[in-house]
């Protein structure tokens, strides 16, 4: 559990079904596309999938009010295009997301933080990288302000959703990352090098 000034990061319980339904139902991004949730009941199937995850992927709960109002994850990964057996995996790439009628209010910017000071200070962290759509430029300013840097703009590099003629759409891609040392130099960064 991660806890800072207004939030709880923890991992998800049968109970939070309906908050989950309620940011998943109409995920406005095409990368989440594929996490689109019909039903309650398939939120339920959805919450079952993420029990257990007490390392990598935490609901975003309100302290105020106990609501789940996203979530956020980013597992272990080499990170290295010629990695090994024994290539070790200090490399995180996180996804985050949080309910429309909570955005706008810092509380993206507080999970990701202390989000990113537990991978460096804990979980053996050496980069972090996000990838985000051109357009999505909430996630970009996020990015920003956690102190990433823009490494660079992947034109048409990956395709979530198909057109109307069951073509896929490729989409632009940022690439935004920050190294251990950066954080740790950086105002707010705790990691320790
Ligand atoms: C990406 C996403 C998580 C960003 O959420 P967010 O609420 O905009 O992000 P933050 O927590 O950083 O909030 C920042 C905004 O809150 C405002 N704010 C208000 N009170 C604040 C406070 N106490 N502290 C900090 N910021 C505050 C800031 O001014 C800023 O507004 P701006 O973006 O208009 O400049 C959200 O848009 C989302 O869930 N999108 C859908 C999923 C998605 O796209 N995921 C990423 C896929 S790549």
């Amino acid at each position: 559990m991660i806890e800072t000034e207004r939030l709880i990061l923890r991992p998800f319980t049968e109970k939070d079904a309906e908050d989950v339904y309620e940011y998943l139902h109409e995920p406005e991004v095409h990368c989440f596309a594929d996490m689109k949730l019909n039903s309650l009941p398939e939120a339920r199937e959805a919450v079952k999938k993420r029990l257990g995850e007490t390392e990598y992927h935490f609901a975003v709960e309100l302290k105020e009010t106990g609501k789940v109002i996203g979530e956020i994850e980013a597992y272990p990964e080499p990170g290295e295009p010629h990695a090994g057996e024994n290539t070790p995996k200090d490399t995180f790439s996180p996804c985050w997301m949080l309910n429309r009628e909570y955005r706008g209010k810092g509380y993206a910017y507080e999970a990701a933080h202390a989000f990113f000071d537990y991978l460096f200070t804990r979980k053996g962290a050496r980069r972090i990288y996000a990838y985000t759509e051109d357009y999505n430029l909430p996630s970009q300013r996020l990015c920003e302000r956690l102190g990433m840097r823009r490494e660079g703009l992947f034109v048409e590099f990956v395709s979530f959703v198909d057109d109307e003629n069951g073509e896929p759409v490729y989409e632009n891609t940022c690439q935004y990352a920050i190294l251990k040392k950066e954080w740790t130099g950086r105002a707010g960064g705790t990691a320790e090098l």
